[in-house]
């Protein structure tokens, strides 16, 4: 039996949940803080850790009546390119993940609910540069449909119970402390690996592919900028476009090569270019600037100088 706990997070150990959890660590008391992932990742000091699967309703019910959250964040998902190698498990995870936890947040009254959305809910007929905040959209991959389905049934959970979801489309996230698993942003973070380890990457999307990109210490404080702004501000119940930079992997390499002469690159495009072929250049997020306001801190060049130093310094510390 726990004490009711202030803030949840589905998916903790994750690209984006093993930086909220650090993230909220710094900001409360960590005995407020309860995370569950699939499988036990990092330290995670002296937050409490389940291992839970969100397709397991009966334990997350089980959760839910234990921990009696406040904040609920769902980062559990499986992304684009993995997705495609598994469509239908793909879309198990990502809706009915979601409409577990939404059912189970208006039956425990949860106040704020935090669910990821994504640029891949552009498509093809899109607008690509920028992509607007309310237009087209013809998602292609079962990611995509899945995100742009979801935005609806948290928006629909929001309009007809009143449960007070908030959600973003991120673009591509670049991190260094895990992994991303699965996405096809994920050059934008192994190029740094390899630029470090080999001073050589072979990228899977051709040299002129644009696409918009977001630091991780960026997404991390939108996030939780987004979920302190009070209610009457958040005026988008779909999800809102986030953007921060936006670049080709031409444009990446070169300002690796500033900092690391000797990296060269190679093109070999796989399936993910088609995918990249459909998403936006650049994304449109004024209506975040101005409900909440959104500014992002981190350029290319900020955004390179921390990635190899932070990962410089954790391959010494490892030697
Ligand atoms: N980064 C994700 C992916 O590439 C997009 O949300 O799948």
């Amino acid at each position: 039996m726990y004490s009711p706990v202030h803030t949840l997070i589905l998916g903790s150990e994750g690209q984006l949940g093993s930086e909220l959890r650090l993230a909220l660590q710094e900001k409360m008391d960590p005995s407020q803080l309860l995370c569950t992932d699939l499988k036990a990742g990092g330290d995670v000091g002296l937050v409490r850790f389940e291992t839970l699967d969100v397709l397991d309703f009966k334990a997350l019910e089980d959760l839910f009546e234990r921990s009696r959250p406040r904040h609920v964040y769902l980062l559990a998902a499986m992304l684009s390119a993995k997705g495609e190698t598994n469509p239908h498990a793909a879309w198990k995870l990502n809706m009915d993940g979601l409409i577990a936890v939404l059912d189970l947040s208006l039956r425990y009254g949860i106040e704020r609910v935090f669910w990821p959305s994504s640029i891949a809910v552009f498509g093809p007929e899109s607008p690509r540069d920028p992509a607007v905040q309310a237009g087209y959209m013809d998602p292609q991959t079962v990611y995509g449909i899945s995100k742009l389905s979801g935005e609806l049934w948290c928006r629909y959970y929001h309009t007809v119970h009143g449960l007070d979801v908030r959600s973003l489309r991120y673009p591509g996230i670049i991190s260094w402390r895990t992994l991303p698993g699965g996405g096809t942003t994920d050059y934008a973070v192994d190029i740094f690996h390899q630029a470090l380890a080999s001073q050589q990457y072979t990228c899977f999307l051709q040299e002129d592919s644009r696409l918009p990109m977001i630091y991780i210490d960026d997404a991390i404080r939108g996030t939780l900028e987004l979920m302190n702004a009070p209610t009457e501000h958040i005026r988008c119940r779909t999800s809102y476009n986030l953007g921060a930079m936006d670049f080709t992997p031409g444009e990446l390499a070169a300002e690796i090569r500033h900092r690391i002469p000797s990296f060269t690159i190679q093109y070999a495009p796989d399936f993910r270019q088609v995918i990249a072929n459909q998403w936006p250049m650049r994304v449109d997020d004024r209506k975040a600037r101005a409900d909440w306001g959104w500014s992002p801190r981190f350029d290319l060049a900020a955004t390179c100088d921390t990635m190899l130093a932070a990962l410089s310094e954790t391959s010494s510390v490892a030697r």
